[in-house]
Order: structure tokens, then C-alpha cells, then sequence
């Protein structure tokens, strides 16, 4: 596991960009998976920006989106196939086609035999919630492998409840999420965290043990995972597991 920690949540969205737009131009019909989630906003708003200077094409990409509310219509604004389309797909050239959400086709294993194939992600890029979850992986005793249904923790709908101009009742319970193993089986998994706010689930995701209490310390496992941060976001991590400020690679 990499871990890069950079001064500001604006340099750390702008590498994770940029890493994203690397892989583009190396490899075009590149299967991403992408989450949703404040964190992603301003690597969305970079990736158009990218795109348009010519540095980001996604016309042969293929997109698989981490989770999506139970019940939500893609034309419901607090889905996340509308947070997708307003921050990043409708200002990029990727095939309304080729973007994909679980929940939309049949049964949820329908959807990893999906991403299967379709080759296997890539790329899994990857926010935290500030309980751990990874998607919408919630903390348990054992974690479900593949893509499923969820019951939602209270704290999750609370953060969530932006999406619904703040209203927690209109929040969905349920929602379809990948699995853990989905997610880990990406070629490459990216997890950006910025703010104070994430600094202590931060400490226990990437500075403690891995247990599926915190699902997002499964990352520890990946063998080719990155971790970018923004100084906020590390700042309760040991000194030794991260060098601050420098942006340095690990
Ligand atoms: C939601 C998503 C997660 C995301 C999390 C973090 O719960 N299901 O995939 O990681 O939000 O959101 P934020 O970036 O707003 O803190």
C-alpha cells in the first residue's frame, strides 16, 4: 500500500485526478469503478476540466458505480446515478451505454458477472465513509463478498441526507452495494480521504489492524493500492506511516 499526503484536499482531488486521466490515456477502454460522495466532487470537476484540454477521454471507457439507493429512479436527483451525471457524466464523452449502477439489472450477482465481463476493473476508486464503509460495505462481524443489498447504519443516511436537501426521512434504508472481494479485485484500488473529519477513521482504516469492523482497512490487503490524502486527513496517523506535507510516495 502507497500512501501520498498532500497539503490541501484541492492538490490531493487534483493527483487523484490526474491518475485517473493517466490510465485513460494509456489504456482507453479502461473498466473504472467510481464512487460517489462530497470527496469526489472537485476529482469529478478536475477530470472535466482534464477532459476538456483533450487529456481525459472517456468515449471507450466503461464505468461501474460502487452502490446506488434501493428505490431510487435514475431520474430521482438524490440517486447516484445523478450525482454521476451532473458532476462528471454529462460534461465527459462516456456512453450513457457503458455506465453502470447495481440494482439496475436483475439480481446483484448480475452485476459482477457484469463487471467480469467487461474484463474486471481496472481501476476501483474508492472514498470512506467516516464508520469505514467502503461503498456501502458497513462495518460488521463479517462482510458479504459480492455486490448486494444493504440496510443502511443511521449514520450513513445522516451522511448522506445532503443528497436530499438535507431531509434524513427522504434518505433510502437500503441500497445495492459492490462487494468487498469487488471492489479488492480491481486491478488498482484508489482511496481518497480529505478533511479533519475523516482523520481518525483514516488512523483506523490505514494505521490499524484490518478488520472488517472497519471495511475499509481491507485495503491493507490489495497489493496494489494507493492512498491519498490531504494533510487534514492524516493528520492521526503515525509519523512513520506517512510523511507529511511533501507529497511523498510510499
Ligand atoms: C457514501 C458513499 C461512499 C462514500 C461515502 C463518503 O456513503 N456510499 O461510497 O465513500 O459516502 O462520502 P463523503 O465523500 O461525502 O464523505
Amino acid at each position: 500500500m502507497q500512501i501520498i499526503v498532500l497539503p490541501t484536499g484541492r492538490s490531493a482531488a487534483l493527483a487523484t485526478a490526474q491518475f485517473v486521466a493517466r490510465l485513460l490515456r494509456a489504456q482507453p477502454a479502461s473498466v473504472l469503478g467510481l464512487p460517489t460522495g462530497r470527496t469526489m466532487i472537485p476529482v469529478y470537476q478536475t477530470l472535466v476540466a482534464l477532459h476538456r484540454r483533450g487529456r481525459a477521454d472517456f468515449a471507450k471507457a466503461t464505468t461501474f458505480n460502487l452502490d446506488e439507493f434501493v428505490g431510487a429512479s435514475p431520474r430521482d436527483e438524490g440517486s447516484y446515478r445523478a450525482f454521476m451525471r451532473r458532476y462528471l457524466f454529462e460534461a465527459v464523452n462516456v456512453s450513457r451505454h457503458r455506465t453502470h449502477f447495481p440494482g439496475e439489472q436483475g439480481s446483484p450477482s448480475t452485476y459482477d458477472d457484469m463487471i467480469s465481463t467487461a474484463g474486471g476493473l481496472d481501476l476501483c476508486l474508492v472514498g470512506i465513509g467516516t464508520n469505514g464503509h467502503l461503498g456501502f460495505n458497513e462495518p460488521a462481524a463479517k462482510l458479504t463478498t459480492r455486490t448486494h443489498r444493504v440496510r443502511l447504519m443511521p449514520a450513513t443516511r445522516r451522511a448522506n441526507a445532503y443528497l436530499f436537501d438535507g431531509r434524513l426521512r427522504d434518505v433510502p434504508r437500503l441500497a445495492h452495494s459492490m462487494g468487498i472481494a469487488t471492489i479488492l479485485n480491481a486491478r488498482t484500488v484508489v482511496l481518497l480521504a480529505i478533511g479533519a473529519s475523516k482523520a481518525s477513521i483514516v488512523r483506523r482504516a490505514i494505521g490499524g489492524p484490518v478488520s472488517t469492523r472497519v471495511p475499509a482497512s481491507l485495503i491493507q490487503t490489495h497489493p496494489n493500492a494507493l492512498v491519498v490524502l490531504d494533510r487534514a486527513a492524516a493528520g492521526e496517523l503515525a509519523r512513520h506511516s506517512a510523511k507529511r506535507d511533501r507529497g511523498t510516495r510510499r
